[in-house]
This record gives C-alpha cells, structure tokens and sequence, in this order.
C-alpha cells in the first residue's frame, strides 16, 4: 500500500463542463465516517446526467463518481464497524450532500458515511463496485417499494414461492442484481435485454428470457400472467411503452416501480387509472427503512455475507484506467453502455 496521502481527483468544473485531473484536498473523517484510500471508484449512468445534462443543482467544482471500494485509512469517532486496513465498499454522499467534493469517489481518498460501509472480504474491487449497489435491494425489499420477502444471507436460492417479478432491462447495472436477489428469494424471474446478453440473465438465474426489441415480446409476457411485482430497471419510454402494453387490459390495480422521475422517463406514456408508476428515492435515513438498513449494511449483514462469500451476481466490472479516464467513461454511459460496469482505479497514473 503507497503511503503518500497526497489527494488527486478528476474535478468536473462545473455544470456540463470539461473533466480535469488535478489535486484535491487530504481530509480526515468527522464522527460516523470513514476515510477510504481508493481502489476503485465506479461511475454510473447519474454521473453522465450531471456531467452532459447538467440534472442536479450541485456545488461546483466537483467530483463525481459512486460507489467506492478500497482500504479503510482512518476511521472517525463512534466508528466500531470497520478496523484500519481492512478492504471495504461504500455508497457515497455526493449527491445527498449537493456535491461536497471530499464525498466524490473519482478521487485517491474519499470521505464516507460509516453506516454505508461494508467489508468485502477478498472480493476485487472493481467486482465489488458492480455488485454492492444498495438500489436493487431496496426496490424490491423496501417497505414503500415492493415489499417482496427478503432472502436469508445464502447462495442457495429460498425454495419457489409461486410469485413472479419482470424485471425490465435485466443486463444492466440495477436489473442484474435484481435478477439475482429475486431468484436468491424464491420468486421466478421474468426478465428482457438484448439477445447477446441472454447467457448473462440466464447465469443470474432468470427463468424467461425475452428480447427486449422484439415485437412479440409483450404478448408472451402477457401468457405468463399473473405477474405478481413490476420493475422497471430502464424507465424511459422504450421500456414504459412495452410494459403499459403487457398491462393493457389488466384491471387490478398495478404499481410499477421504477428508477427515473417521470421528467425523465418518457412522461409521455400514459398509463391506464389502475397503473401507477413510483420512482424509487430510497432514504436510508427514514426511519421506516431502518429494519432494512440493518439487514442489507449492518455488520455481518446480507451484503457483507454475500460479497465476502463472492455469491452475489451482477453485470461484469471493467476498469477503463486511472482518473484520466473518468472523462471517456462519463462518454461512454452518456452513450448507453451493455451489460458493463465502468470501473476507475485511481491510483493507475492514466
Ligand atoms: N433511483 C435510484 O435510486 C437509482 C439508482 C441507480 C440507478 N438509477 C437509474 O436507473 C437506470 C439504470 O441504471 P443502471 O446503472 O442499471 O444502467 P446501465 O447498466 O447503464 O444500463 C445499461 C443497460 O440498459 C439496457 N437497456 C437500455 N434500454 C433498454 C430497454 N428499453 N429495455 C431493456 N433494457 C434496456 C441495456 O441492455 P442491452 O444492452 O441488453 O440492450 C444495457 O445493458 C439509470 O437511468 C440510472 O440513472 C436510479
């Protein structure tokens, strides 16, 4: 391990503007947080929104990237849940913080929230970075999203309960995991992507597999009715239009989660009185989703398990350099990325 704790980062200087590699400041961490020396740091499809769109109103200069693996440097007061030295992964602050930069992970030492840190045993880094995603575990399990039964913490999936779930857009990030967490509860598994990813969402476990741009897509879904819990991965028309057309007809009432407000997501497809669709904001703070924190994030708990015993699956990680790549990375989600995870090592001199 280096010991210099000379802090470098990959600054956005502001709203849609250019990405620049320079030094960022050396910080210790307050009560409740970790200091992480970074090993990967991973970029996700909100960083291109910032970064090309501009969505958030964030402080700038900044420095994006979520979420961060690596060793733990320092801890802050009231910290018992993770040692010095040992290899983590954490969610990070930066948006929740309205961009304070020492919370951004595209950087060599980062500040984060110890009750987001998970050790991660012998896991990669960059494997971490694609599989320790809070999101998927609180679409499914959280009390104001879709409330499914959790899974005990083992890679022998709980026996078939008889419920279904489509998971829309089962190749990226967010959908693999699903995939994975949801068979690990026992539920079956209906899920779409293109057809050069069907031997992934077959590998998570996924039990029907359909092309996502194939026109006969809706009316075998809709055989496989009734379909129990909506999960919409993608949230933008080319996912809201097939699945408003697996429901048409359907007359219960129906709750479609999904990952973009309606802003985004192609608000302009309407859905009949009995659909409504709900975008996931998980507050890991709200005291309703603290039985689920302490399950998914607390010491010993269903991510610590699942990443230190390597059982969790997802989409692959692929490292595209050090901090001199964040900006070709932000390109490269702003394009649509398949089936990837886009991973920084900062420590790369790149
Ligand atoms: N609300 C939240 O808390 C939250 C948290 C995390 C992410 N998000 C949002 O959730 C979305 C997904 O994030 P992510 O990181 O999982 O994305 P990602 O991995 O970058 O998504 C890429 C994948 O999307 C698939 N895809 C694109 N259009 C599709 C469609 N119409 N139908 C089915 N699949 C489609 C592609 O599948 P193929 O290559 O197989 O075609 C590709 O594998 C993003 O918009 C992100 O900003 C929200």
């Amino acid at each position: 391990m280096a010991s210099s704790r000379d802090n470098l980062a990959a600054w956005i200087v502001e709203a849609k503007g250019r990405i620049e590699v320079r030094p960022s400041e050396f910080f210790m961490p307050e009560k409740g947080e970790v200091l992480i020396r970074v090993q990967a740091s991973g970029l996700q499809p909100a960083d291109a929104k910032v970064a090309k769109l501009g969505i958030m109103n964030l402080k700038y200069p900044t420095i994006l990237g979520s979420p961060v693996a690596g060793f733990v440097e320092a801890v802050g007061e009231d910290v018992d849940k993770v040692k010095v030295g040992e290899r983590v992964v954490s969610g990070t602050m930066i948006f929740t913080s309205g961009g304070v930069a020492k919370f951004g992970a595209s950087q060599r030492f980062v500040i984060v929230d110890a009750r987001e840190v998970v050790p991660i045993g012998n896991t990669a880094f960059p494997t971490a970075i694609a599989t320790a995603s809070q999101t998927p575990l609180a679409a499914l399990y959280a009390p104001g999203a879709l409330n499914m039964s959790r899974p005990n913490p083992s890679p022998n999936p709980a026996p078939a309960n008889g419920k279904k779930i489509l998971i829309w857009g089962g190749s990226s990030a967010m959908g693999a995991l699903s995939i994975c967490y949801a068979k690990l509860a026992g539920y079956t598994v209906i899920s779409t992507s293109s057809p050069h990813n069907f031997p992934l969402l077959k590998d998570l476990g996924a039990d029907y597999i359909f092309d996502r741009s194939d026109n006969s897509t809706v009316s075998k879904i809709k055989e496989l009715f009734p379909i129990d819990y909506w999960f919409d991965t993608i949230s933008l028309s080319s996912s809201l239009t097939p699945i408003r057309d697996i429901l048409d007809g359907v007359k219960e009432q129906v709750e479609i989660i999904t990952l973009l407000p309606p802003s985004m997501s192609g608000g302009e497809v309407v859905f009949p009185e009995n659909v409504k669709t709900k975008m996931l904001l998980f507050r890991n703070k709200a005291e309703e989703n603290q039985d689920l924190v302490q399950w998914m994030l607390g010491k010993g708990g269903y991510l610590e398990q699942g990443l230190t015993e390597g059982w969790i699956k997802g989409v692959p990680a692929e490292t595209i350099g050090g901090l001199g790549a964040v900006a070709e990375g932000i390109e490269r989600l702003h394009k649509g990325v398949s089936a990837r995870k886009i991973v920084i090592e900062p420590w790369i001199e790149q």
